[in-house]
């Protein structure tokens, strides 16, 4: 590699640098997040269903970059389609072009309300990349609204130069999204993979399961959440899906286990969500007592 060469990685080190340099952003954007979550909270069961089908639970996967498939593919045709439109001078291809723009701006708002939803739980790590993502997508989509304003106007110049730096701002904030699945690894199943004990397998002495107190084993190298309530013993993936806090530090109450980071509630008879921001279940195990031990094996398919 020459001397003049860019090294790999070395923009998106240079830009993660400035990033950290970005106090009020990080700061903003702890302030807005966490309102809305306090928010999404505050509203109890029905806001909490809302947010859920906003972030996707009941998908399995979270919602909001399904969404933006919509919304960057409307605006990227569009702006193929304006171009057409202006080499052949077709106005058939303008109109496509002016419907394609339309498609994309109106979808950017539910588009916009999924990933607000995801960013008031997003890790902290991840704010000051999210803060800057939403900014650049709101801002996209205010010149995006002009350009269809100017369009309608018959201001088709106008109309296309706001689309264009429209456009550049929405590729900005697709590379920051990209940047907040594969640097912060924000939607990504954090959870560790089980592929057993298939087998009833011993972790813990009976006795040593206390009522009311949670208790993590080590399966493999990896953690479990032992828990009994009563006559039942439950135990799950210690390590939450939706950004890897211990489940065991989390609030429990009867079958139910309360994320201590960002508030995901899941069953702990299978580890099965009840409530979002994690849109992948927890690996969930049955247990029983033999022999003064306590045994495990991991759910069947
Ligand atoms: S780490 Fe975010 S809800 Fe558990």
């Amino acid at each position: 590699m020459s001397d003049g060469a860019l090294k790999s990685g070395t923009l998106t080190r240079a830009l993660e640098d400035a990033m950290g340099q970005m106090t009020p952003v990080t700061k903003l954007g702890e302030t807005v997040s966490g309102r809305v979550h306090d928010a999404v909270l505050a509203g109890g069961e029905p806001t909490r269903r809302v947010a859920d089908t906003l972030h996707g639970t009941w998908l399995g996967h979270p919602l909001h970059p399904v969404l933006t498939d919509v919304t960057i593919g409307a605006w990227m045709m569009g702006a193929a389609f304006d171009v057409m439109g202006e080499v052949t001078d077709d106005d058939g291809i303008r109109t496509a072009a002016d419907r394609l723009t339309l498609i994309g701006t109106l979808s950017a708002g539910p588009t916009a309300i999924t990933g607000l939803v995801d960013y008031s739980a997003a890790p902290k790590p991840s704010i000051t990349s999210g803060t800057l993502h939403a900014g650049l997508n709101y801002l996209g989509v205010g010149l995006y609204a002009l350009s269809l304003w100017d369009r309608h106007k018959g201001r088709r110049s106008r109309g296309l130069l706001w689309s264009s730096l429209a456009l550049g701002l929405a590729s900005a904030s697709a590379w920051l999204g990209g940047h907040l699945v594969y640097r912060h690894r924000v939607g990504v199943d954090h959870s560790d993979r089980f592929d057993g004990p298939e087998e009833w397998t011993p972790v813990l002495d009976d006795a040593e399961l206390l009522p009311g107190t949670p208790r993590c084993v080590s399966v493999d190298g990896k953690s479990v959440l032992l828990y009994r309530d009563g006559p039942e013993i439950y135990a799950v993936a210690a390590v939450c899906s939706h950004a890897g806090a211990p489940l065991e530090e989390g609030e429990i109450d009867g079958h139910h286990v309360r994320c201590p980071w960002h508030d995901s509630v899941f069953d702990l008879r299978d580890g099965s969500i009840e409530h979002g921001p994690a849109t992948q279940p927890q690996p969930g195990f049955e247990a029983r007592v033999r022999d003064g031990s306590i045994e495990i094996r991991l759910w069947g398919p």
